[in-house]
């Protein structure tokens, strides 16, 4: 008798870590995860309350208010807009849509490992380029392009690295890339870069007709717990992507509460200002202590362990456990010595100072 078995690629795919065993939400300074320390804001908040008796209801398939209200805060076009259950999902979407058995699917070494799992979803065969100084290659990239190559995906900025690339950078890969390489920009953490050479690539994917944008509520708006992302390009990619996604894929809750985050400015400046204090307060102060920080635009810092036989990233951070604090373990990226540390609250961050401090001293 033949056993039932999932398609081969599905072994291949690493399970998700998390920080601390499920339902164990009690008490614990969690900076494992990157998402904003001052919550959802209030506009979203009101949002989210008042479709409470409309929740026995499938919600709008077409999307229609959200898509414009991110076209309108964003100056796009509604057409060319498509919304998922979390970033995550689009890009599951997008690979489903564009790849399959047989077809690469690049990405580069330090990169979001959701690209990872959703290509060998796909049965597609991934390819990861090398990065340099744990920033992407653009050269590596393109080297790495073939016929065969149907999707190209990169975080920009990334996670965990927190690094990021120019847009003269971003551009140079689509003019290197074949035309039939669809290049997929996970623009997550866009909102939180305030670099003047960096865009998230609204203007290249008017410009091209092979790159599609990915952006989230989950980091700046606060909305992780909601699941709701979003892309734009151009409307082959999208009406792709919607014959893909089931037509009820983003919750009434969800597409309420992230139409209303994108006029929340005051949550937004808050969140802003939250972060520009503390991402240098917390690289700053972890130096301090010997841990080796690598500069981030984003709401998190990748930090080196020193080098120590007798304490591992893993000693680190069971000691941080004991102390209540949670923080994400890079191995999977790649990054064995190293730990993603995202920014909390004042109080969280320095607890967190005052854990690691402990064990590092
Ligand atoms: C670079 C990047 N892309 C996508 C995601 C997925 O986010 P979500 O599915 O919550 O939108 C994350 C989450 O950590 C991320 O870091």
């Amino acid at each position: 008798m033949e056993l039932l078995s999932p398609r081969p690629c599905i072994g291949q795919i690493k399970s998700y870590r998390p920080a601390r065993p499920p339902q164990d939400g009690a008490g614990w300074i969690d900076l494992s995860l990157t998402v904003n320390p001052l919550g959802a804001g209030q506009k979203a908040l009101n949002a989210y309350r008042q479709v409470a008796m409309q929740i026995h209801r499938y919600p709008d398939w077409a999307q229609d208010n959200l898509r414009h209200a991110v076209a309108g805060r964003y100056e796009l076009d509604a057409d060319h807009i498509t919304c998922s259950a979390g970033s995550d999902e689009m890009i599951h979407l997008v690979t489903q849509a564009f790849a399959g058995p047989g077809d690469e699917v690049l990405c580069h070494e330090h990169g979001y490992r959701g690209f990872l799992k959703a290509i060998r979803a796909t049965g597609a065969t991934p390819v990861v380029a090398a990065e340099r100084d744990l920033t992407v290659d653009v050269e590596a990239m393109i080297d790495r392009a073939n016929e065969r190559t149907k999707i190209c995906f990169l975080a920009n900025p990334n996670n965990p690295t927190g690094t990021y690339i120019p847009i003269d950078c971003v551009q140079r890969l689509r003019a290197g890339l074949p035309s039939h390489t669809l290049l997929v920009l996970d623009a997550a953490y866009a909102e939180y870069c305030r670099r003047n050479n960096y865009s998230d690539g609204t203007e290249l994917v008017e410009n091209s007709d092979n790159v599609l944008m990915v952006r989230t509520f989950s980091k700046l708006h606060g909305l992780a717990g909601l699941r709701v992302g979003w892309a734009y390009g151009p409307k082959t990619v999208i009406d792709a992507i919607n014959q893909v996604r089931g037509p009820f894929n983003v919750s009434i809750a969800a597409q309420a509460a992230a139409a209303a985050a994108l006029i929340d400015t005051d949550h937004e400046e808050a969140t802003h200002a939250h972060n520009s204090a503390w991402l240098p307060w917390l690289g700053h102060e972890l130096e301090q202590i010997g841990v080796r920080v690598y500069p981030s635009v984003c709401n998190f810092i990748l930090a080196r362990i020193p080098t120590d036989p007798a304490l591992g990233v893993q000693a680190v951070m069971d000691h941080l456990a004991r102390r209540g604090v949670l923080v994400k373990c890079t191995q999977d990226y790649g990054l064995t010595d190293c730990l993603r540390i995202t920014v909390g609250r004042e109080d969280e961050n320095r607890a967190l100072v005052a854990a690691l401090a402990e064990i590092l001293n």
